[in-house]
């Protein structure tokens, strides 16, 4: 744990919280298999719409016949540091309600919670994950025989353990953002009472 990356949080926070950062250096280590369904499982668990549990995920592990196939998915700048990381996983939501067919508009968010107890889970257990956006979410659909009709790829992410002399390894523009302080807007900028853009009074109190 970079003692730097933790959250300057202006309130308590729980340490799951506020020691998960995302690096780009990871060590050259497996994570351990129970480990890897302790978060798998915290994501089972989050809260979703109807209980759908749109949720899914591609898993593999560096040295799976499939790992290769996954990696096509990122995109040229983010293939450039998530080699170091021993565990890649993509991300997908279900588009529909299972139960009636109908659209299911918070199929994105509710694998946003999952990811958010996922989070939470590798964090007490020693691990960091780094999520992208930048991908192809076609190479993956394609490689990986997604019904696309039925599923969005959202994001990959790269979970492993957080090593920071592995940064050496990596181009000097990853150096800078791996370990500066993590900033975030305050309270004020986000939060409202009566009106929107209007913060409660309780709040600057
Ligand atoms: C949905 C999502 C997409 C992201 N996409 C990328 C990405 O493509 N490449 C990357 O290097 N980081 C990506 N990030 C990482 C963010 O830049 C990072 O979470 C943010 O700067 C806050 O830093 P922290 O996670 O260390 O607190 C993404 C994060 C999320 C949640």
């Amino acid at each position: 744990m970079l003692e730097k990356k933790a959250a300057q949080a202006d309130h308590a926070i729980i340490p799951e919280i506020k020691n998960r950062w995302s690096p780009r250096a990871f060590a050259d280590k497996e994570v351990e298999k129970e480990k890897l369904m302790r978060v798998l499982e915290a994501a089972r668990w989050a809260a979703s719409s109807m209980n759908e549990q749109p949720w899914r995920f591609i898993v593999a592990r560096k040295g799976d016949a499939h790992y290769d196939k996954l990696y096509e998915g990122l995109n040229k700048w983010n293939r450039k540091w998530t080699w170091t990381a021993p565990v890649l996983i993509a991300t997908l939501a279900k588009k529909r309600f299972t139960k009636n067919d109908s659209k299911n508009y918070h199929s994105w968010h509710d694998l946003g919670l999952a990811m958010g107890n996922l989070s939470a889970q590798a964090t007490h257990e020693g691990l960091h994950l780094h999520q992208m956006a930048g991908i192809e979410a076609e190479t993956v659909a394609e490689n990986f025989e997604v019904d696309t009709e039925g599923y969005d790829v959202v994001t990959l992410f790269v979970l492993g353990y957080q090593d920071e002399s592995r940064l050496e390894e990596l181009e000097e523009r990853y150096h800078e953002a791996e370990l500066k302080k993590r900033e975030r807007k305050p309270l004020n900028e986000i939060v409202f009472g009566e009106v929107f853009g209007k913060n409660p009074e309780w709040l600057n109190l």
